[in-house]
């Protein structure tokens, strides 16, 4: 099969098409012939070797697929530990994708639930409250506005880096958006931080008291800092750092229960991460220099099959 696979520890460059051995189609597995795979993140950070759930070079990136079971033919959405970015891949578990954009489907399992957990078992968002979500017009951030408005955030607050950003921001649901260098709108409920660095610093003096920090991810390659909690525990602020892979990997039948209202918001069609760009397989290095250099808004996805 055709696959992508990171020959080595490296940027978008150790990226390469090859020809590989398919998966085997073991007995509780379900073994997907990928329509779409997801790009994230991770995926960069694993390539670098700063992904701690990643196999060793060379493997084949890729962390959610959309795809037909290969079994059954079923149309199908999942999460995987790797291998994404090729033509088959196996699953321990594929929601069914019946009734669904199985283009959009491939954002659904990793940059969909993720914002669910953030806001909903993470972050605990009540009706009413404010949301503050960074990045806001990427995979994760956008997701983020639209379920932060299925669960009645009463505000929500983006911030992102230009204006384009900005109004796809707006577009998707937010009240008012922000650049990293505005003052932050608070007081804020509940942050659903994936960037790091100063915006989570400057974020804590606007936080309401019992807010909810919830850090997801550190894009801007600095990891959230917290100055000392006396301050914070006065006001009853929570920091909360959250990895859905982690999760997943030690409670795995908790997180299949937990994540069952975070498929039915996606079922309804309240939680529909929007496509951004669709590239070609063999384009995958070029995916992930796009994804590292900004210039992404919504869901990146490889088209496979
Ligand atoms: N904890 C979990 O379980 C989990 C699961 C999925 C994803 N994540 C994390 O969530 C984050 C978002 O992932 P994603 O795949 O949806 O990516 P994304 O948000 O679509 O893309 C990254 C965004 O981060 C912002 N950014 C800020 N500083 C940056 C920098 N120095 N370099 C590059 N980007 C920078 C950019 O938006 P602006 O230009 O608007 O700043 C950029 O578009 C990542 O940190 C990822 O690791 C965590």
């Amino acid at each position: 099969m055709r696959a992508i696979v990171a020959t080595r520890l490296g940027g978008p460059e150790v990226l390469e098409l090859q020809e590989v051995p398919p998966p085997a189609a073991e007995p509780g597995r379900v073994l997907i012939r990928v329509h779409r795979a997801g790009v994230n993140f991770a995926d960069l950070s694993s390539t670098l070797g700063r992904y701690a759930q990643a196999p060793p070079p060379p493997f084949i990136p890729g962390l959610e697929v959309s795809g037909h079971d290969v079994a059954t033919g079923r149309p199908v959405f999942a999460l995987v530990p790797s291998g994404g970015y090729a033509e088959l891949v196996a699953a321990d578990f594929a929601w069914s994708a019946d009734g669904l954009d199985l283009d959009a489907a491939a954002g659904y399992a990793l940059t969909g639930l993720t914002a669910f957990y953030a806001l909903r078992h993470v972050g605990r968002l009540q009706p009413g409250e404010t949301v503050l979500v960074t990045a806001a017009a990427g995979g994760v951030g956008s997701s983020a506005i639209q379920v932060a408005r299925a669960l009645g955030a009463g505000r929500v607050v983006a911030v992102a880096s230009t204006p384009e950003k900005r109004a796809r921001a707006v577009e998707l649901g937010a009240d008012v958006a922000v650049g990293y260098e505005d003052p932050l709108p608070g007081p804020i409920d509940v942050m659903v931080d994936t960037v790091g660095g100063d915006v989570f610093t400057r974020a804590l003096e606007s936080m309401a008291p019992f807010g909810r920090m919830v850090c997801i991810g550190a894009s801007s390659g600095e990891a959230q800092r917290i100055p000392g909690v006396g301050d914070l525990r006065v006001r009853g602020v929570g920091v909360l750092p959250f990895s859905m892979g982690a999760f997943r990997a030690r409670h795995p039948e908790q997180f299949l229960k937990t994540s069952a209202e975070g498929i039915e918001l996606i079922r309804s069609g309240a939680l529909r991460p929007p496509v951004g760009q669709v590239l070609p397989l063999a384009e995958a290095a070029e995916a992930h220099r796009r994804l590292g250099s900004r210039a992404t808004t919504g869901k990146l996805l490889l088209a496979v099959g």
